[in-house]
């Protein structure tokens, strides 16, 4: 086997088998394949695709390129959850308290933010101490001590996926269904959980633009947990315009605290006990249950405080520092540099996640490159969203930096411009663009 015969299959539309597969896979996680060809074979498999037999193959493959996280001495059962990617998503870190008050066991291995979308390791970072680096033989105490745990994606954990991912960030070969259903399930099956819930966002600010595209991805993840053994549920979720009000690091953490304090947006809240809702399915607690009633029992994690308090314990047991009313003591401060008015009244008929993400970005929230460093307390608050009336004169959103302002005047000025452009105010109400477009398991 050869890796030429294996790029020219693919590129004349061939299926490849089980060993060809793995020949690739082995070949990336030792090296002994250049990166000239990875990235021919990468675009292959973007243009010509993959069936769900090689789908699930090469995420087998990739999940067996390093270590496998055994989780079977944490009793019950363990249930993953995992976003493709938005802007201004801050599921994670209200869900995992809220399942986890349920007596869930919850292991979240979480990954960082790169380009427009943010990382929940970023953020969980926005607080003063807390570790993300939790080794393996750590999970059983963090789970009995807490029952959950947060931690980055070890590199000895599915690591052709991380090679790979890399390579696919720099030769446009991104966007491909089997690339990014099996790169996420090759994670997921390594991280060790015996079911998994995933979000499967749609719309400008996600890697799926459109419902078709969505559902596709869905159906191959779910397809590939079946043939894996493990339960998978999609939701699918609008990422037209940003989750919530606050995009940035420290300001979503601010706005988490905010919804598991009985507060917060309608639209986070929905999407957080949607999610939480279908992995409770998953679990004896709600496997007899519909979803209206097990959404009341998250919300009302929300409302008598046990989710604040077991995100409270979640921040002590890794590491992280509490203020006396419980919310987090964070690295550093959001300040405002500018506020925009509304220069005509009418409707919000957009509010662009992408162009969001990216001003964010450019504000130092997220990072262009892999090592860049973030700016904890850059970002960006939306007074309007998509669907609110508005007046000439209103608040329609303020621009963030930390108190160290890394960011020179000329990106701040970049940053404005995206903003101006990302708003369109019309006469006409447009409909609120639903939270949850669909649910399939
Ligand atoms: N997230 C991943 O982990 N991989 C992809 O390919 C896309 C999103």
């Amino acid at each position: 086997m050869n890796m030429l015969e294996l790029i020219e299959k693919k590129r004349d539309g061939g299926v490849l088998g089980k060993e060809e597969i793995e020949f690739f896979v082995k070949g990336v996680t030792e090296k002994t394949i250049p990166d000239y060809q990875i990235s021919a074979f990468l675009m292959a498999v973007l243009f010509k695709g993959m069936d769900d037999q090689e789908t699930t193959d090469l995420t087998i493959a990739m999940s067996e390129s390093g270590k496998i996280c055994d989780l079977s001495d944490i009793p019950g059962i363990k249930v993953d959850k995992h976003s493709t990617g938005g802007v201004g998503d801050k599921v994670t870190p209200i869900l995992l308290p809220i399942v986890a008050s349920f007596g869930i066991p919850c292991v979240k291995l979480s990954g960082r933010g790169l380009g427009f979308t943010g990382g929940t390791i970023d953020k969980f970072e926005s607080i003063d101490g807390f570790c993300t680096s939790v080794d393996p033989s750590e999970f059983k105490s963090k789970i009995e001590k807490c029952g959950m745990l947060l931690g980055g994606q070890t590199s000895d954990l599915a690591p052709c996926d991380k090679y790979l991912y890399a390579l696919r960030d720099v030769t446009g070969t991104v966007p491909s269904i089997p690339l990014i259903a099996s790169s996420i399930m090759s994670k997921k099956i390594a991280g060790g959980s015996d079911a998994i819930v995933l979000d499967i966002t749609c719309g400008s600010g996600a890697f799926m633009k459109d419902p078709d595209s969505a559902r596709e991805l869905a159906r191959r993840m779910i397809s590939i947990g079946k043939l894996a053994g493990k339960p998978v549920t999609c939701v699918m979720t609008s990422m037209e315009q940003p989750l919530g009000i606050m995009v940035g690091n420290i300001l979503e953490m601010q706005e988490v605290v905010s919804v598991l304090t009985g507060n917060g947006s309608d639209e986070v809240k929905k999407v957080v006990l949607t999610m939480a809702s279908e992995m409770l399915k998953m679990t004896p607690v709600g496997k007899d249950l519909d979803s209206e009633t097990l959404m009341a029992m998250c919300e009302e994690k929300l409302k008598n405080g046990e989710a604040f308090e077991k995100f409270g314990e979640l921040i002590l047991s890794q590491g992280g520092m509490l203020q006396s009313d419980g919310s987090p003591v964070f690295v550093d401060r959001p300040c405002e540099v500018m506020t925009v008015y509304a220069e005509c009244s009418g409707y919000i008929s957009k509010c662009d996640a992408l162009m969001v993400g990216e001003a964010s970005c450019l504000l130092g929230a997220g990072r262009m490159e892999k090592d860049d460093v973030i700016d904890m307390g850059a970002g960006i608050r939306l007074y309007k969203k998509i669907g609110d009336k508005v007046s000439r004169g209103e608040e329609l959103f303020s621009l963030y930096t930390g108190t160290k302002n890394p960011v020179g005047d000329d990106r701040i000025d970049e940053a404005l411009f995206k903003m101006q452009d990302a708003y369109e105010i019309s006469d006409q109400a447009p409909a609120k663009p639903k939270e949850i477009l669909e649910v399939i398991s």
